[in-house]
């Protein structure tokens, strides 16, 4: 893939853009991320990651950055007064990275009102099932027990309600008999293996093209 210059995610200079993201748990998402942008260059690909965040210390996600350069921050909920003090405090450590986009790749946090007033619009979250269906922590576990016979992964922006905001690309995968035996642990790996495809070729192409959101309508230029 040849480098061209960027047309800018909203309000943003032309160039590579600026990605911070934030973690909760293994990391597997972030780490396609940091494989795609070191294989492609951050030239073509459109973006870098300029840090990873947590709300808990010792996770996978952390690791991965450590191991590939990128800085690292932790803010956790019960080292704050309140849930706005974290909120806020989240944003300063988000916004000390200056990022043109937000990616939530396993963050298992609902942000509040500051950080949505300040990253609203460039805020992507991905989500293991087919959203408008089965929003919340547990995707996965939620379209296995209801039945379904497919689910998948959504990308989309964040807006402020759990998992309502506009949906930018979704990914389909069957749910065989047997997930039932697992509790759905097989299933989850199977859309995560769609779901960090998808989310890599989402946030790259929002990057180098550009997009603005028209009502629940998402449009990549
Ligand atoms: C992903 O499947 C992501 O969709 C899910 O956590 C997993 C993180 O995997 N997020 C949610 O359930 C948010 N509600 P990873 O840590 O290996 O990237």
């Amino acid at each position: 893939m040849a480098a061209k210059p960027v047309a800018p995610v909203p309000g943003r200079r032309p160039g590579t853009g600026r990605l911070v993201v934030l973690v909760s748990g293994s990391g597997t998402n972030l780490q396609a991320l940091l494989d795609t942008i070191a294989e492609a260059g951050a030239d073509a690909y459109g973006a870098e990651v300029v840090a990873v965040g947590a709300d808990r210390e010792g996770i996978e996600g952390l690791a991965r950055a450590e191991r590939a350069g990128v800085p690292t921050f932790v803010c956790r909920v019960r080292d704050h007064a309140t849930r706005e003090e974290w909120d806020a405090a989240l944003t300063e450590a988000v916004a000390a990275h200056e990022p043109d986009l937000v990616v939530s790749a396993g963050f298992m946090k609902i942000v509040g009102k500051e950080f949505l007033a300040r990253f609203g619009g460039r805020f992507v979250n991905t989500h293991p099932a087919l959203l408008p269906s089965f929003p919340g922590a547990h995707g996965v576990r939620d379209a296995l027990a209801y039945g379904v016979r497919v689910t998948g992964c959504t990308v989309h922006f964040v807006d402020d309600g759990v998992d309502t905001g506009p949906i930018i690309a979704q990914g389909v995968v069957e749910v065989r008999d047997e997930d039932h035996e697992d509790g759905g642990a097989a299933l989850h790996e199977r859309i995560k293996e769609v779901e960090r495809r998808l989310l890599v070729d989402v946030v790259g192409r929002l990057a180098r093209n550009g997009y603005r959101i028209e009502g629940r309508k998402v449009v990549i230029q």
